[in-house]
């Protein structure tokens, strides 16, 4: 079996919470879709959350509900999912992108700053923020921007869950007004396909909840009757993927502190500092590891990065890249073009970032294999 870069962790809990939901009444829209709901908004530590068929939905579905049209700039950063950035295009608005810093890997507050003070038109109406690989973001600064220029902030949280700043896993609603959640099988935990919003502002998540079934309105006097003010959508996620989601949120913990000891192994493993960069520890911050961004001195190990994919890809360990910086991608680039010089941290990261595996099942001997690999490739 090819060791990929994450997996999920499926225990016979899961399948008696998903057996159970199966031969309950409901397969969707039942009781477990509040459930779920419940145990996010205490898990985060927010007031309310909605559950969506997938986090792409759920970006897509905040700028909606913010109304972005056309004219609106939603700052982004390049080192992202796409789907991010696709939300923005969906909804008619246009991305700003602004670099990363080469810290945390995450959008550069003092780009976006700079930005921010040149927008006299206040065309800037949010920034979605990506908390990379499971590192917060430097959420204290965004939201003293978030304050002097009245934008919208958005934590795209899909790699983050468990993460917190100053001990608070709350972090994520306690900055941004939105925080969204991916239940990706590779994510920390895992619906199958899913996703959420979560947040504090109880209007703006009731109108999540009445876009995500159709905008319908139902008349509680008359089970039949319902009333359409709003064009809305179907992005459920049912009963038997929020079992699922019950029973891996309970794993949280015991997940995250595996993700933890498999990076300390990767830290101690790519001490030398002249070849390799390895994720900073930031002050006050939890990092929850969802990826292990390493970063080569190529020059120094005398490989392409191509090379070392495919020599790994030899001993069954396949790599990823996370990110292809969004703005180069061909639609970005040929509907707005791009200035290297504006995103030099982003192809820097590229040019040198692999993801290494990482994950709750990786097993010992499988952690033995990659190391030794790591030390043939890379003659270390
Ligand atoms: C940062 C980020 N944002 C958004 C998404 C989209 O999540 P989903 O696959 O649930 O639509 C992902 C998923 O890979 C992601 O990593």
């Amino acid at each position: 079996m090819t060791i990929s870069y994450g997996k999920q962790s499926i225990d016979s809990q899961d399948i008696r919470y998903v057996v159970k939901s199966l031969k309950s009444n409901y397969l969707t829209q039942g009781p477990l879709v509040k459930e779920f709901e419940k145990e996010l908004t205490k898990n985060f530590k927010c007031k309310f959350s909605t559950v969506l068929s997938n986090a792409s939905s759920a970006l897509f579905l905040i700028g909606k509900i913010l109304k972005w049209k056309k004219g609106d700039l939603i700052a982004v950063p390049p080192i992202t999912f796409i789907s991010s950035i696709n939300s923005v295009e969906h909804c008619g608005a246009k991305p700003l992108f602004i670099d990363i810093n080469l810290d945390d890997y995450c959008m550069d507050p003092f780009q976006l700053e700079k930005e921010l003070e040149k927008d006299k038109k206040k065309r800037i109406k949010a920034a979605i923020i990506t908390d990379y690989g499971g590192q917060p973001a430097q959420w204290k600064k965004f939201h003293q921007l978030k304050k002097k220029y009245n934008i919208t902030l958005i934590n795209d949280n899909c790699h983050a869950m468990g993460s917190s700043i100053q001990f608070n896993k709350g972090y994520a609603t306690k900055y941004a007004d939105f925080a969204t959640l991916s239940f990706h099988p590779v994510k920390a935990i895992t619906t199958g396909e899913g996703g959420a919003i979560l947040t504090n502002n109880k209007i703006m998540n009731e109108k999540a909840t009445l876009l995500r079934e159709h905008g319908i309105v139902r008349n509680n006097s008359k089970h039949w009757d319902y009333k359409v003010f709003n064009l809305g959508y179907n992005f459920r996620l049912p009963d038997l993927n929020c079992a699922l989601g019950i029973s891996q949120l309970k794993k949280l913990n015991k997940f995250t502190i595996r993700r933890i000891e498999i990076s300390q192994i990767y830290d101690n493993l790519f001490n030398d500092k002249e070849k390799f960069r390895t994720p900073k520890k930031i002050k006050n911050t939890i990092n929850t590891y969802h990826l292990y961004p390493l970063l080569i001195n190529l020059k120094k190990i005398k490989k392409t990065k191509e090379k070392i994919i495919k020599e790994f890809l030899k001993y069954k360990i396949k790599l990823q890249v996370h990110y292809i910086p969004v703005n180069t991608q061909p639609f970005y680039k040929r509907k707005y073009g791009f200035n290297k010089n504006n995103y030099k941290n982003s192809s820097l990261f590229f040019k040198s970032c692999i993801s290494l595996p990482i994950y709750y099942d990786l097993k010992e001997t499988e952690i033995n294999h990659i190391k030794k690999i790591c030390k043939k490739v890379f003659k270390i």
